[in-house]
């Protein structure tokens, strides 16, 4: 079918609530996607931060047929081998003692939220239930997941929200300390802020927060679906903290495109989750859970953090460049390979144009360029993609 009537059907078919460029992609190879035309893209978005490995990786791929031929799915009322070895893995890699699995980020959060009330209130009393979040935070779109989401732009029309949450400034621990008290049950907080900005806290911030939430008797979750499995240089950026947190959520790129979701917590909070108080049809299947076996080892064994640390610094070094050298570039942040770049101006105008020179990159609000390449990319794949944003920028500040 050609692309003139998929877009078109697009158009008639979908509800509208995506704003999608209007590009059909049919194939992708490591860092490079095509589209229904033929025209070949870099791409610095990998999805929304999701192919780690890049496109149609041969152990992914492998992992996928090899499930499909043998197992696709077994309910929880069973055991899977793959399932009990990746919970496994994830412990044996992390500050955590267990693992609920789910099908998507919003849900790994559901799943935090939920447990955060249980344990708050079987441990302590029965009104600690509320959950302190940052302003300008992104946990996703289900309505639990959606009232800690510290922007207004996606809560409108979606009202009333879950009662108990309150939202304070993100950096800021003397807010978070007049924020809590006995009702208190979680803060919930980004390492990185990503969706909000590509916004890095300050170096005490979450050995701060861990303070505080010690001190209070308060769980500390962290949001690791944007920055978890090595995007930031380590395998979890809590790791950049020197902090345990109590419970992390992973989503994204933890089966590098096949949906997943995870909640990693300690030994004792994840008591409160007696049998049957919460669970999922699909979560952690052998299918999905061969392929994030497959990701992760890969992950690890290709020391794709220490990559995505050395392949960050050379983005951002170029990219600083282009500050020095033009004013319309605000601001570099980020760490590893989520990067962001702030412009005195709208960053859709040049994702279009970056696109139309064969560059996929993403936008984090309003004025924000966000990069999140697969964790493989190479120095060329590096050096293109500056160039192409360099040419944008520059004609957009002529
Ligand atoms: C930090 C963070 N939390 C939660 C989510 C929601 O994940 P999902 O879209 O898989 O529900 C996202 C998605 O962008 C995210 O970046």
């Amino acid at each position: 079918m050609d692309t003139k009537t998929l877009l078109e059907w697009s158009a008639r078919y979908h509800t509208p609530n995506y704003a999608r460029t209007p590009i059909v992609l049919t194939r992708g190879e490591g860092a490079r996607v095509w589209d229904s035309d033929g025209r070949e893209y870099l791409d610095f978005g990998a999805g929304l931060a999701v192919a780690s490995l890049g496109h149609c990786h041969p152990r992914v791929t492998g992992a996928i047929q090899e499930a499909a031929a043998t197992l696709l799915h077994v309910s929880n009322l069973y055991h899977s081998a793959p399932q009990i070895q990746l919970a496994r893995l994830l412990v044996e890699h992390s500050f955590a003692d267990r693992v609920f699995f789910c099908n998507s980020g919003t849900e790994a959060n559901e799943a935090a939220l939920k447990l955060a009330r249980k344990y708050g209130k079987e441990r302590f009393a029965s009104d600690r239930y509320e959950i302190i979040a940052t302003r300008n935070s992104f946990h996703g779109r289900t309505l639990g997941a959606l009232s800690v989401t510290g922007q207004e732009r996606y809560h409108h029309g979606f009202e009333p929200l879950l009662p108990g949450v309150k939202h304070v400034a993100y950096n800021d621990l003397p807010a978070m300390a007049r924020a809590m008290d006995s009702r208190t049950a979680a803060v919930i907080v980004e390492p990185i802020q990503g969706e909000g900005g590509v916004h890095v806290p300050d170096d005490g911030y979450l050995p701060g927060l861990r303070k505080l939430c010690d001190q209070a008797g308060v769980l500390l979750i962290l949001d690791e679906i944007q920055t978890g499995v090595g995007r930031t240089g380590r395998l979890w950026a809590y790791e950049h903290a020197g902090i345990a947190p109590d419970i992390v959520t992973v989503a994204k790129a933890l089966a590098n495109g096949v949906p997943i979701g995870a909640m990693l917590c300690r030994e004792e909070v994840a008591a409160a989750l007696t049998p049957g108080s919460h669970g999922s049809t699909f979560g952690g299947t052998p299918f999905v859970t061969s392929v994030a076996l497959a990701t992760l080892t890969t992950v690890l064994a290709e020391k794709l953090p220490e990559h995505a640390a050395q392949m960050g610094d050379t983005l951002a070094e170029g990219l600083r460049a282009l500050g020095r050298e033009l004013r319309t570039v605000k601001a570099v942040r980020g760490r590893g390979l989520l990067l962001g770049v702030e412009l005195t101006h709208a960053a859709g105008p040049v994702v279009d144009a970056c696109r139309d020179r064969g560059l996929l990159v993403l936008s984090a609000g309003e004025r924000v360029l966000r990069l999140a390449p697969p964790l493989i990319v190479q120095p060329a794949d590096c050096r293109r993609a500056l160039d192409v944003i360099g040419e944008v920028l520059r004609r957009q500040a002529a």
